[in-house]
């Protein structure tokens, strides 16, 4: 078994556990949140040649070059000495300018800061130790804010401080800007569908107002899916609908969605198409729009992470 050192201990990593794990399992005090490798809060270093592949996703090549892995997706394959990394270094101030419902479970924040982000991407936010994921509905040559729609859990870790307790003019701090999940501007006569369940609307409202802003000629249509058939960016969406004419949007209950597909979008061929939601919800709508004619190379999705899953935590915050 290889044996992890840090901090002058050593500890022996069980079969087929991360680095994470064996951490965690001998009571070590590391920060992490979501253990499935987006929100790089489990980051640490080592010597780049003990690294084992796929454990430095997303992370820069500087970074990377300095031998910064994920500590949640390393199952080390030989004795490895690890070093603390400077998270504090990684993280950058944000200013809330704006806190408000848009409706009684999703809050919308928006924060001032010097990040050059992409509709679609996702940051880190911390408060104190707790790192969670939220996805940017915002578009930088638009907005001068981060937006980020924000689900509220009654025991959420981070959702229910930043619903309760922060106000306009606090400091928080980030992580970021993460992920693929963008428009992609190559071609711009491809029709649009964006399918989306909860806030993983957020993410689909911006890539839309980006692609529209790109000039994207062809037509955009957002399906947001609600468990309860209600959609808390109506009044957005709507907004949008009226003022672009090659925008439109429909909402449905979360279980109709692959039924709407059917009926109204038999044929998928040569479209593109943006998912963002639940692992089960991605995973079902993919398949049912490959079955629909679309190319795997055109369907783009993110997942969110289920945090208390993940986490074995009861804060349940998922809106990556
Ligand atoms: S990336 Fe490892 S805990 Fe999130």
């Amino acid at each position: 078994m290889p044996a992890i050192y840090y901090q002058e201990c050593s500890y022996t990593n069980a079969d087929n556990e991360s680095v994470l794990d064996t951490l965690l399992r001998h009571n070590v005090a590391i920060p992490y949140g979501c253990r499935a490798g987006a929100c790089q809060a489990c980051t640490l270093q080592a010597d780049i040649k003990l690294i084992p592949e796929d454990c430095q996703q997303g992370l820069s090549a500087e970074q990377i070059r300095q031998g910064y892995f994920l500590a949640c997706r390393c199952i080390p394959d030989q004795d490895m000495q690890l070093q603390k990394v400077d998270l504090q270094a990684q993280k950058i101030p944000a200013t809330v300018s704006e806190s408000f419902l848009l409706d009684e479970h999703t809050l919308c924040l928006r924060l001032n800061c010097r990040l050059r982000w992409r509709a679609g991407q996702y940051i880190t936010l911390w408060i104190n130790n707790i790192a969670r994921c939220y996805s940017i509905a915002s578009v930088a040559r638009l907005d001068p804010f981060i937006e980020l729609h924000i689900r509220v859990y009654p025991n959420g870790a981070l959702s229910k401080p930043l619903s309760d307790t922060v106000k306009v003019g606090d400091r928080l701090q980030l992580q970021g800007p993460l992920g693929r999940f963008v428009y992609q501007q190559d071609q711009p006569e491809q029709k649009l569908i964006l399918i989306g369940a909860g806030t993983g609307i957020a993410p689909l409202i911006g890539i839309a107002r980006d692609a529209i802003d790109h000039q994207h000629t062809a037509n955009i249509h957002l399906l947001a899916a609600a468990k309860t058939g209600k959609n808390y960016a109506e009044q957005s969406l709507t907004a949008l609908q009226h003022s672009v004419t090659t925008f439109s949007y429909q909402t449905s209950d979360i279980d109709n969605i692959e039924t709407i597909l059917s009926t109204e979008f038999s044929n998928l061929r040569g479209q593109k198409i943006y998912i963002c939601g639940g692992n089960e919800f991605v995973k079902s709508i993919r398949k049912k729009c490959f079955m629909l004619g679309a190319s795997p190379r055109n369907i783009i999705s993110e997942e969110f992470i289920n945090f208390a899953s993940k986490a074995g935590l009861d804060s349940p915050d998922t809106d990556l």
